[in-house]
């Protein structure tokens, strides 16, 4: 099978990684992909919002499936523009439709489809300019912090957490005047949840499902969660306090509801969910829907699963999730990311990169690289993920801390305790 594969982070090199160990793979496309793709297949120098050049790659290169790494080509509709295009509406679509892709997409829409189906998440309100004094009335009714939320897409930027109610007015006032443009014409007000968070990702087929390997990601830039946000710093799989109980109660309160809450409301969804889960007093809430896997979670969810990715979501095409199990591979997964001097703010890029071949222990996930006639250089804030396996995370972090310290580049930066807050 001819595939294609749309995305150019770390999240894009683990599924790469993983797709081409399948023999049911003959040629892999990346799309535009980065120096670690580069080694997987052929990168293909396409954004993947162009659905035009994504369209004319397919029909070029005879592919026969469309693995979406990324949101926003999901939120913009790519499910649904291959559908009605005679020309490609044969080739399977890895992820969900528009309306689908709207659980991560439209906050507002995410909080009222949970409210729908009863599941469980933060009590919430929404806000546009037309009811901005209600909007500022309510903030004086609730108890810092103070959550708001933009509606739409704002590259992970959208949600603040205010810890007085007037700086939460203030910033309510100023996401409503386009702070993050038309994603924030809407406000999403919530309550605060105090608690771990987890993530939880899903296959469906639309019928079926399949639960894949739970993982946590480390968002803060600074070593003890402190600093600002970052897409992610590195992840631990599993996670010790996610025990089979509270798994049951994810699937049952949480999972499965969101399928059935699909289906009731006619939404092909044929991909992957990301539950960002809270756990408050030993019940889980959710925070958001993601339409897509985790960056940096794929990179140690991709390496703890043994199935064959092709046949899994071969399968998720044909709506023949049920004919599989999930098998899991018995070691602990810790992935570290090496990030650029700066990020999350200001930082540069063409800095050369030495030392990643030459690690064996690990498996070095390539994210914001790219290769140039000097070499591989870095090409973003996150520039590449070291994933080890451990008996349990905590060993597989010294493999990665370790190799971390043998690969170079100007400015690099990493957290070194990863995992380590899930000491008990
Ligand atoms: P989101 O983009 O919705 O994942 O939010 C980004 C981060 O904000 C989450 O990972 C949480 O750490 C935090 N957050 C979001 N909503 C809440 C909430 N209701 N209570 C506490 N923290 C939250
Ligand atoms: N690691 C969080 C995300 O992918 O959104």
């Amino acid at each position: 099978m001819n595939i294609l594969l749309l995305g150019a982070g770390g999240r894009e090199h683990a599924f790469a990684w993983k797709l081409t160990q399948s023999p049911l793979c003959t040629k892999l496309y990346i799309a535009p992909g980065n120096a670690g793709t580069q080694n997987c297949g052929t990168n293909l120098s396409i954004s993947p919002n162009n659905f035009e050049a994504v369209k004319k790659a397919c029909l070029e290169h005879a592919i026969e499936m469309v693995i979406v790494g990324p949101e926003e080509p999901l939120v913009r509709g790519i499910f649904d523009f291959f559908q009605l295009d005679e020309a490609i509406q044969h080739i399977p679509v890895i992820g969900p439709s528009q309306e689908g892709a709207k659980l991560e997409g439209s906050k507002a829409y995410a909080k009222e489809f949970m409210a729908e189906w009863n599941i469980p998440t933060a009590a919430y309100r929404e806000f546009t300019q037309a009811n901005l004094e209600e909007g500022l009335s309510y903030i004086d009714t609730q108890t810092p912090p103070i959550v708001l939320k933009a509606d739409g897409l704002a590259a992970g930027k959208g949600v603040l957490i205010l810890n007085d109610k007037e700086a939460a007015k203030t910033e309510l006032r100023e996401m409503l005047s386009g702070k993050f443009g038309a994603a924030s014409s809407t406000v999403v007000i919530e309550e605060f949840l105090s608690g771990i968070e987890f993530s939880v990702f899903v296959l469906t087929d639309g019928n079926n499902y399949k639960i894949l390997p739970v993982a946590k990601d480390y968002k803060r830039i600074g070593e003890g969660d402190t600093g600002l946000n970052t897409g992610g710093m590195g992840a631990v799989s599993p996670v010790p306090f996610v025990d089979q109980i509270m798994m049951d109660k994810v699937e049952t309160r949480i999972i499965q509801p969101t399928i059935k809450g699909l289906q009731a409301r006619n939404i092909t969804y044929k991909g992957f969910i990301f539950i960002g889960l809270i756990r408050v007093n030993n019940e889980p809430y959710v925070i958001e829907y993601n339409c897509r896997m985790g960056d940096p979670e794929t990179e140690v969810v991709l390496p703890r699963l043994e199935n064959d990715l092709v046949e899994l979501l071969h399968k998720t095409h044909l709506q023949e999730l049920h004919t599989l199990d999930i098998q899991l591979h018995p070691k602990a997964a810790t992935t570290v990311m090496l990030v650029s001097g700066g990020y999350p703010e200001a930082y540069e890029k063409g800095k050369t990169i030495l030392g990643a071949d030459a690690i064996k222990d690990s498996i070095v996930f390539h994210a914001g690289t790219k290769m140039t006639e000097a070499g591989v250089v870095t090409n973003g804030g996150r520039v590449m993920a070291i994933t080890s396996y451990g008996d349990h995370f905590q060993e597989a972090l010294a493999i990665s801390n370790k190799n971390a310290t043998q690969i170079h580049f100007e400015g690099k930066n990493y957290r070194k305790d990863i995992g380590l807050d899930l000491i008990e």
